[in-house]
């Protein structure tokens, strides 16, 4: 018997338990011990029943993904998944933690799945750029019906115990906390009754309805078109569940089987599987260990309620954590108060929240106008203008009356942390909190760490995100911390490229079709030119058009001109303020392919990553591509701008760079890492 394995009956209740931290991944181990396991039991004639169970946090979370792109090790996950399928005795599988994924494929061929209630399930394959590939997508639709099983395995959501108990995932909730105990009475209150044993592969009353349908597959697509565009995964997952409604359980399983190996092997995947584990590794750093002590959060307060101090509020609020939110005038305070409720309310018209919690939310808000009022809050988040003289007077008021211990953070996006630092006595509990906006939906935590910074209030930054449901990133000071730095250059060389002739609307193009939501000239449109532009002095394109008052989506209009339903033309007086800017700086018109106008756009960004790296800015590559996929949108199945320069060769781009620098200059030069990187045939 390997040690992973419990095996003990009670009274003719065979439990086959495994126990393998963290997280009970679907391992070669594990496999092999669920075979040991059920083999034990399966020929054992005192045995009338199979419980499998799992011991830890959780029932099986899943395939091991550090397992996948390795040769794949028999028994692999279907095999075992066929053997639990043929065993003569009853099984049933008992749930806790997250069954996901693979896991929740084991509990599928059981007989009968009994959970805890906090149990979370669910099929998150889309999520890695996978489908489900051990019998989910062949499975889930024969329980739950077509249209539950497409919006569960594309959206790759985790499902309740008391829903999945509504839908027929699951056959009972506990009553109490005992799972194992309640697993064991349901065993032989089946074999009491002589319940039927049938397999979900055998059932077919819930596809029936949908064999030979085409229809409802394209109005799924088309209804989620935004959402799916550029995910591979989700098309053979819409595939694969049509196949269960069509095909046999056999034949749909080789199907899916091929349509899972397709994607495994594609370089999408590859990608988004690096996105879950950097996402897990930025938040470690290498010299605060997890045992470093952790500040108290029970309160927190919010200095400034314009755009961000109002986002970051809602996201203390939405954790039931009370805010004291102070401005310095009533009418902002109002305005700002105001901005959040119309927030929740939208959410409320969604149906997305009850007015009660509205009302308990906002209930969570001590408006002020008064610093003492911030005497006693653990935590103060500063979101004032982005003036050093300004943030210095505020963090001068702010060590005036905060209590010994509290954490003073600044969200400045550009500013040195260190001079804001500086302004108090406290330095050591100065730290940078630097929210991207809308401040309640974008997913990144910069965390800066000042020169002064405490082990303990760092690691209190990074763990505070999670509380408010963030991935942090941390971040030495530096213009721009990581992600705006680096994603700043795309800025800069849009506006070289749009002075040089080539068609915003191309631009436009070639990063919407790369995987972004929205081109950079569109986005400086929706962002708001006048925003933009507020620090420069020089005469630019952006700066004509604000003087003509086009500010852009919100006021007529800026390089874009727009109609009723905001759909966008190219302006004709924008076009001819470029060519007037383009004459007065003495700018000849280039012409570029779109290759080369992603190149010139984004390879730039890869570069200033690998300055911030060199610095010693970012701790690792990973954090910059998490900074821009949480905080820019750069699509996951990219992997971030540092995994896909990997993938393109750093060899590449290391040319490319020094033949735009031949071209255009030094914005191009590469930086000193990346060329010894080359030369040392590395990767970052
Ligand atoms: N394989 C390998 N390692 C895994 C893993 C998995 N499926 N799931 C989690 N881990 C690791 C994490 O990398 C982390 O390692 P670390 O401590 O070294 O950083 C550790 O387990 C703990 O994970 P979290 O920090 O994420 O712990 P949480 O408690 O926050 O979350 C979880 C737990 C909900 C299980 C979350 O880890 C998760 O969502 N895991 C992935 C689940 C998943 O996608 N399953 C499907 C896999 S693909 C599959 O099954 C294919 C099949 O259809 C054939
Ligand atoms: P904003 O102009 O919308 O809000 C600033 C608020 O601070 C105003 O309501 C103002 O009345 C208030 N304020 C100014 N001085 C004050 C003082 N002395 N005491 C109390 N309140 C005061 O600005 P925004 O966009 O919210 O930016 C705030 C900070 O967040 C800046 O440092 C900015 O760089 C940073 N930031 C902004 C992002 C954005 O996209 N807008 C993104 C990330 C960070």
């Amino acid at each position: 018997m390997t040690n992973l394995l419990t095996y003990q009956v009670y009274e003719g209740v065979a439990v086959v338990s495994i126990d393998s931290p963290p997280v009970n991944a679907l391992g070669i181990d594990v496999r092999q011990s669920i075979v040991e396991g059920f083999e034990q039991a399966s020929t054992n004639a005192d045995v009338h029943a199979i419980i499998l169970a799992c011991s830890g946090r959780t029932f099986f979370a899943g395939a091991d993904i550090r397992e996948f792109g390795t040769p794949a090790k028999p028994p692999i996950l279907p095999e075992v998944i066929a053997l639990i399928e043929s065993s003569p005795k009853l099984t049933i599988a008992a749930l806790h933690g997250t069954p996901l994924g693979g896991g929740l494929e084991t509990a599928l061929a059981c007989h009968y799945r009994i959970a805890i209630a906090g149990t979370r399930m669910g099929l998150p394959e889309v999520k890695l750029g996978l489908l489900p590939g051990a019998g989910g997508t062949q499975k889930l639709p024969r329980l739950v019906g077509v249209p539950a099983a497409l919006e569960i395995i594309t959206s790759g959501r985790q499902i309740k115990a008391s829903e999945a108990l509504e839908l027929g995932i699951i056959d009972r909730v506990c009553a109490g906390d005992d799972l194992l105990a309640e697993a064991i009475n349901y065993a032989r209150e089946l074999v009491d009754q002589n319940a039927p044993r049938t397999l979900v592969l055998e059932r077919n009353e819930k596809t029936a309805e949908h064999q030979g349908q085409t229809e409802i597959y394209d109005t799924f697509r088309a209804k989620n078109a935004r959402r799916f565009r550029g995910f591979k995964s989700v098309e053979n997952i819409i595939k694969a569940v049509q196949l269960a409604a069509d095909l046999p359980y056999v034949q749909g399983l080789k199907r899916e089987r091929e349509l899972f190996t397709e994607l495994q092997q594609s370089r999408d995947s590859l990608a988004q599987r690096h996105v879950f584990f950097a996402e897990r590794e930025s938040s470690k750093v290498p010299d605060i260990p997890k045992t470093t002590p952790v500040r108290p959060l029970q309160t927190v307060g919010i200095i400034g309620a314009g755009t961000m101090g109002g986002g970051i509020a809602m996201n203390f609020l939405n954790a039931g954590i009370p805010v004291t939110l102070l401005e310095q005038k009533q009418e902002a305070l109002d305005q700002g108060i105001d901005v959040i409720r119309n927030n929740y309310q939208r959410s409320v018209k969604a149906g997305r929240m009850t007015k009660e919690v509205l009302e308990a939310r906002l209930g969570l808000i001590n408006p002020s106008l008064n610093y003492a009022d911030l005497s006693s809050v653990d935590l103060i988040i500063e979101a004032v203008f982005e003036t050093m003289e300004i943030k210095k007077a505020v963090f001068s008021s702010i060590d005036a009356v905060a209590k010994q211990g509290c954490i003073l953070a600044s969200n400045t996006s550009y500013l040195d942390l260190n001079e804001i630092a500086s302004a108090t006595s406290r330095p050591q509990d100065v730290i940078g909190l630097h929210f991207f906006s809308p401040a309640n939906v974008m997913n990144l935590l910069e965390v800066v760490r000042g020169e002064h910074s405490d082990s303990d209030v760092i690691n209190s930054g990074m763990r505070l995100a999670k509380t408010i449901g963030k991935t942090p990133v941390l971040s030495r000071v530096g213009w721009g911390f990581i992600a705006n730095r680096v994603m700043k250059v795309r800025s800069f060389q849009t506006d070289n490229l749009i002075l040089q002739g080539i068609n915003p609307e191309i631009i436009d193009k070639v990063i919407y079709d790369y995987g972004f939501a929205m081109g950079p000239v569109a986005m400086k449109d929706l962002v708001g030119l006048d925003v933009l532009g507020r620090e420069s002095k020089e005469r630019t394109v952006e700066s004509v058009l604000v003087e003509m008052e086009r500010l852009g989506q919100k006021k007529n209009g800026g390089y874009y001109d727009y109609d009723q339903n905001r759909q966008k033309t190219l302006s004709a007086i924008a076009m001819e303020v470029i060519r007037n800017i383009a004459q007065e700086k003495g700018i000849e018109p280039v012409a570029a392919d779109e290759e080369e106008i992603l190149a010139r756009l984004l390879y730039p960004i890869i570069n200033e990553g690998a300055k911030v790296l060199d610095e010693g800015i970012a701790l690792r590559s990973s954090d910059i591509d998490i900074a821009c996929i949480k905080g820019y949108n750069w699509p996951v199945y990219k992997g971030g701008p540092m995994f896909w320069a990997n993938s393109i060769g750093l060899k590449k781009v290391l040319e490319k760079l020094r033949e735009f620098e031949q071209r255009f200059g030094s914005a191009f030069t590469p930086s000193p890492y990346l060329v010894r990187l080359v030369k040392d045939g590395k990767e970052f």
